[in-house]
């Protein structure tokens, strides 16, 4: 029988992004390969480096490939070296732009960020080990309103004379109830908990918020439901992350809260994510960005990467087979005790980007 075909729009963008994406496009390319599937990959820029290539950072052959793909890839968008600001470029030129822009243009707006412990990594957690073991949540992140996107918003000066600076965080129920929904589904499919993170003790947006998720929970008896004030929720991932199974929250809060569980995993280089919940192709991105300070030196950690073209195979394409292929090339390379600098553990061969992929694929 003739090979399945998929069109993977690859957007590698700014910094390390172009050193760990090419890691992730090999490693679904041959693990695709080996189940019959065949790629076909359609690199476009996006970031800074397009700003620099064609003057915008999201230009309309990038928009149009992403379009027509059936997943788009994309690496790391933001600040490099050769440009380490864009505070002299007006805001709808700056790299971040090219983010927010394929997002939205996908009308993605759950953002899917997996904490799971590999267990060769314990000893690269600045937690100890029983607080970090057999750790595996999911955080669902609101990703297309709230602060980030509110209006009104922007600069002024206030009674006083003196400069204000303002952001407004509003929701509506249709926005919260389509990423509540994924976020039930998802613990039905997992161990049946949802936990809703919140300050609906001062904002209104968040009394709204827990409002819709507990009417949502209504429909899934299943599953259990219980809500969390951010700042609590900030101490029980480092007190005792096990409890979590699902943790569904606001635009800003999943934002930090993303960071925070970071450092059980090991690292940034660790997380990957899926932002998903739009009519056609999903958006598949490693939570880290540019990473200007490390960039150019080979040192920057492609599993996030790798593990992000793993959720684009099980939850973009629906090839779990070909996911799991990649997730076990990850544990045997970990096995063989192959590390990237920042998962250095005790007795570990620390090896650069490159050399690390090279490892995956012959795990592959
Ligand atoms: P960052 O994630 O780029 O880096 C934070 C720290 O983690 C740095 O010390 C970096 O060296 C390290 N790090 C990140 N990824 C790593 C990896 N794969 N392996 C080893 N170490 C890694 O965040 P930062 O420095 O705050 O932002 C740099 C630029 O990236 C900014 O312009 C920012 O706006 C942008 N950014 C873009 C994101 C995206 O494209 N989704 C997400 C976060 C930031
Ligand atoms: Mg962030």
């Amino acid at each position: 029988t003739p090979n399945k075909k998929y069109t993977i729009a690859v957007l590698p963008g700014d910094g390390i992004g172009t050193e760990v994406t090419p890691v992730a496009v090999e490693a679904l390319r041959l693990a695709g390969s080996l189940e019959g599937i065949d790629f076909e990959f359609k690199e476009m820029l996006v970031g800074g480096a397009a700003y620099e290539a064609t003057g915008v950072p999201f230009p309309e052959e990038t928009l149009k490939a992403s379009l027509e793909s059936d997943a788009v890839y994309l690496g790391a968008v933001g600040i490099t070296k050769k440009m380490p600001s864009s505070d002299h470029l007006p805001k709808h030129l700056r790299p971040e732009v090219g983010l927010m822009r394929i997002r939205r243009a996908l009308g993605v707006y759950a953002n899917l960020r997996p904490i799971t412990v590999f267990p060769q990594l314990l000893e690269a957690s600045s937690l100890k080990r029983s607080v970090t073991e057999e750790v595996d949540f999911m955080i669902i992140r609101e990703l297309a309103g709230g602060l980030y996107y509110g209006k009104p918003r922007g600069f002024g000066i206030n009674e006083k004379g003196e400069e204000t600076g303002f952001c407004t965080e509003i929701y509506s129920s249709s926005e919260v109830d389509r990423v509540a929904r994924i976020a039930f589904d998802m613990a039905m499919e997992r161990r049946g908990k949802v936990c809703s993170v919140d300050k609906a003790t001062i904002l209104e947006s968040s009394r709204l918020w827990r409002k819709r998720v507990t009417i949502m929970s209504e429909e899934y008896p299943e599953v259990d439901l219980s809500h969390m004030l951010v700042d609590t929720s900030g101490m029980e991932l480092i007190r005792y992350p096990k409890q979590f199974d699902v943790l569904l929250t606001t635009n800003v809060f999943g934002d930090i809260l993303s960071d925070v569980s970071a450092m059980i995993t090991g690292g940034i280089g660790m997380l990957p994510s899926a932002c998903i919940g739009g009519p056609g192709p999903q958006l598949f991105e490693p939570v880290h960005g540019s990473a200007p300070d490390i960039e150019g030196e080979d040192v920057a950690n492609p599993l996030a990467a790798v593990l992000t073209a793993v959720m684009l195979l099980r939850y973009g394409l629906k090839e779990e087979a070909v996911a799991k292929r990649i997730e076990n090339a990850i544990f045997d390379t970990l096995n063989e005790g192959f590390r990237t600098r920042d998962i250095s553990t005790p007795g570990a061969k620390i090896v650069g980007c490159k050399k690390m992929g090279e490892e995956i694929l012959k795990s592959l």
